[in-house]
């Protein structure tokens, strides 16, 4: 308890002495790298805040994700509508009741920004802020772009509000702002030409060719029109028709495409930004160029203005416009990843809790776990491999357990690629299905890197996919190669809406969350374990590749049959 504040004039005394109290609810003992505080934020700046109520069954919401989710449960397959998802989530009224009355008394006007009420925002100056939330909010200085945020480095609750609310937000979390963070393009090759797509020769550059040689992918049409895939962008991306039908026509000689897509925008996104960056064409045409007739649908998230953006608000919305879809998208690709250590634990639990209900719903999230090594994944630039570097930046959303995360291979005979991000969570601690792998690496590390990193923590990636040297179509360059855990995503998930296609057409239900059917026995036999290579980054070599899952190439690559026959079977 900390900070009382003066009594607010209203009707009983007695709620006028509880509200005296303020209770510490959240603090960072630094400001994050990349950052620096400025000066106070003027008084009369209005915040838009928002605050998460506390769940009436979030205990309940996780028991029913892993029966849908886990094969040989009685549940599996079942999953949930949007209408069973919000009966664990909703709050109490209880919960309800006290938050919007305290708003109200003060006189701030609040919304339900979610279905099942358990998201609510509000407008507030900084000068009230700081008041009812004992908080400084300050105005840091983002390095690199000079950019300005509004943050705060503790807040506090009301007493009579911290039984029912979980986090406020945007307070503690610091994204890079107006470069919305992408993990990507590590490595780039402006090609003179593109080089025909030859499966016999995928030595030097990737393509849908190759990895449907590769992976024995189908090439024939998915069939079923109720299988659907959404890649999502955020920002300053949208894709083109013609870019993406220009790379179809030269890499899939064997089928005549005619590209269209589905496109949905939210948060202050638009289709009047430019076309064809790097990121949302890699996605668009690996996804169209593999997930051969899916119906593929973009999801733009966030504005391309230079407002400051803030990520974990993005992934609220554009996920939280997925959850309430009747019929949600089956798979969902994000090429897109930042820094945990950029947020605050309670958003990252709140953020990831919405990647639990989608789960549940039966979408298959997959995320790139980023392009940093072990080092950090950020597009800031903001990486410690000097000698002092003294611990290893896990990435978000990849330490949430409810997404599968995705990192590179590279090479003919696949290895780890050194930029593929790989670690432990700090926020979340190791899942049930995964708890015995980590285990099992963590005790074969011994010493090494101790205390670099979180040895209790959720392990990422889950899976891999060659990410090296892709040709790609895009409106700056043309022709030319890009690399990263970016271009992995995309082919992973392309393989998962395969799969769903054929389990759609034999009547059976999607994979859903994939990672307990990946983890299960019969998952991990149809992968290809990497055993070599490692992620390097901090002034270390990475951890290594190894047999069974390890933390830069998780549990290995996809064999579409092997994959397909296990899927079945598990959808009995
Ligand atoms: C609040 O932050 C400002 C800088 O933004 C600092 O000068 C001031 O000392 C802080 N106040 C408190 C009470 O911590
Ligand atoms: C969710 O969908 C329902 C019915 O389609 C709609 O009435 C409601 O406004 C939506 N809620 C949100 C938060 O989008
Ligand atoms: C391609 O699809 C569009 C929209 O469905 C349609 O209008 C157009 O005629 C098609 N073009 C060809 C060549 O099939
Ligand atoms: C953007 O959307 C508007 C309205 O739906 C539409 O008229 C326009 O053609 C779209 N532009 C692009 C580039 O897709
Ligand atoms: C390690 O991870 C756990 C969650 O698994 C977390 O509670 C703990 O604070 C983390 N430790 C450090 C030093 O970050
Ligand atoms: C670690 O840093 C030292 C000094 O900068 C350097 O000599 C060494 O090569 C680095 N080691 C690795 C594995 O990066």
């Amino acid at each position: 308890m900390r900070r009382p504040l003066f009594c607010f004039p209203i009707l009983f005394s007695t709620i006028c002495s509880a509200s005296n109290v303020l209770i510490l609810h959240e603090k960072r003992d630094a400001i994050p790298a990349g950052f620096f505080l400025s000066r106070s934020a003027p008084s009369e700046t209005m915040l838009d805040l928002r605050m998460a109520l506390k769940q009436s069954d979030t205990a309940g919401l996780e028991r029913a994700l892993h029966a849908v989710s886990t094969p040989g449960n009685p549940a599996y397959g079942k999953h949930l509508t949007s209408e069973e998802v919000a009966a664990y989530t909703k709050p109490s009224e209880e919960s309800f009741d006290v938050a919007t009355s305290w708003l109200k008394q003060r006189k701030l006007l609040h919304k339900a920004v979610s279905h099942a009420g358990d998201w609510l925002q509000f407008s507030i100056s900084v000068e009230k802020a700081n008041e009812y939330f004992g908080a400084n909010f300050s105005l840091f200085t983002h390095t690199d772009t000079g950019s300005e945020i509004v943050r705060t480095l503790e807040y506090s609750l009301p007493a009579e509000l911290t039984n029912h609310i979980k986090v406020l937000h945007p307070t503690l979390s610091f994204s890079p702002p107006n470069v919305i963070p992408k993990i990507s393009l590590s490595k780039r090759h402006h090609l003179a030409s593109r080089q025909a797509p030859d499966p016999t020769d995928c030595t030097i550059f990737q393509n849908p060719a190759c990895l449907q040689a590769k992976y024995n992918i189908p090439t024939t049409s998915a069939t079923q029109s109720s299988n659907m895939i959404t890649v999502t962008g955020f920002q300053f991306n949208n894709p083109s028709v013609f870019l993406t039908q220009s790379f179809l026509n030269f890499m899939r000689p064997d089928k005549t495409f005619n590209v269209t897509f589905g496109t949905r925008y939210v948060a202050g996104a638009s289709n009047s930004t430019s076309e064809g960056n790097s990121e949302v064409s890699l996605d668009m045409e690996y996804v169209m160029g593999l997930a051969t007739d899916v119906p593929v649908t973009f999801l733009g998230i966030g504005p391309a203005t230079a407002t400051p953006a803030d990520f974990p608000t993005l992934l609220l919305e554009g996920f939280g416009l997925l959850l309430n879809d009747t019929n949600p998208p089956q798979v969902v690709s994000t090429s897109y990843g930042a820094d945990e250590s950029f947020y605050s634990p309670a958003i990252s639990e709140s953020v990831c809790n919405l990647f639990m209900q989608l789960g549940a719903r039966g979408v298959s999230l997959l995320f790139s776990s980023g392009d940093g090594g072990v080092q950090t994944s950020s597009s800031t630039g903001v990486g410690d491999n000097t000698a002092t570097c003294k611990a290893f930046g896990p990435t978000f959303p990849s330490g949430c357990p409810w997404v599968t995360s995705v990192g590179a291979t590279r090479n003919v005979v696949e290895i780890a690629a050194f930029l593929s991000s790989g670690g432990f969570s700090n926020v979340f601690p190791a899942p049930s299905y995964q708890a015995a792998d980590t285990a099992a690496y963590v005790a074969q590390l011994g010493s090494t890197y101790r205390g670099m990193y979180n040895a209790s923590g959720r392990g990422f990636p889950d899976v891999s996919a060659l990410g090296l040297d892709f040709q790609i179509r895009d409106h700056r360059f043309g022709w030319q190669t890009d690399s990263g855990t970016s271009a992995s995503t995309p082919v992973f998930a392309s393989v998962i809406s395969l799969i769903n296609d054929r389990l759609t057409a034999a009547g059976k239900s999607p994979l859903g969350f994939l990672n307990p059917f990946l983890y299960s026995a019969a998952g991990r036999a149809a992968l290809n374990d990497i055993t070599e290579g490692s992620n390097p980054g901090c002034n270390t070599t990475g951890f290594a590749a190894g047999a069974g899952w390890d933390p830069v190439t998780g549990l290995g690559s996809p064999n579409f049959p092997k994959l397909l026959a296990a899927a079945m079977t598990a959808a009995v």
